[in-house]
């Protein structure tokens, strides 16, 4: 009898405590609105830089002499080509990348 009661009473007293652990209420969520998505893509269309390198082509190269098909040298022979003649044609930096970067996507293969 003794040992009945206090097996029912342990009983008890497990039962009450799994019921305390069960959570009372359900956490409150932290606010999410510090988390931003970044849409700005930082990618670098190359086919922006051609059609770029085109336009510079076309109205800085042809100035003191006939416009060369890009196709009419191949993409290493127009490097120093455009080394030399960005200097004659005063291109910035990124004019003479874009323009070899258009005579190169169209080179003699
Ligand atoms: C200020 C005048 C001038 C401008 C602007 C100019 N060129 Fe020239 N280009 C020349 C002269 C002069 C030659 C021939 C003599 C020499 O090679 O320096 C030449 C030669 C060339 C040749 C060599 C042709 C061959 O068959 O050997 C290429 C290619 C060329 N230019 C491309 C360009 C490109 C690309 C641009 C624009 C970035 C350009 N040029 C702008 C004056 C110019």
């Amino acid at each position: 009898m003794k040992k009945l009661f206090f097996a029912s009473f342990l009983l008890m007293a497990i039962w009450s405590c799994t019921k305390k652990a069960t959570p009372a209420k359900s956490e409150t969520a932290p606010s999410t609105n510090t988390a931003t998505t970044n849409t700005e893509t930082k990618t670098v269309v190359s086919a922006d830089l051609i059609a770029e390198g085109k336009t510079t082509y076309e109205s800085k190269c042809g100035r003191c002499h006939a416009l060369h098909a890009p196709d009419e040298f191949s993409a290493e022979k127009w490097v120093p080509y455009v080394d030399a003649m960005a200097i004659k044609a005063k291109l910035t930096d990124t004019e003479k990348a874009n323009v070899l970067a258009y005579v190169q996507a169209n080179a003699k293969k």
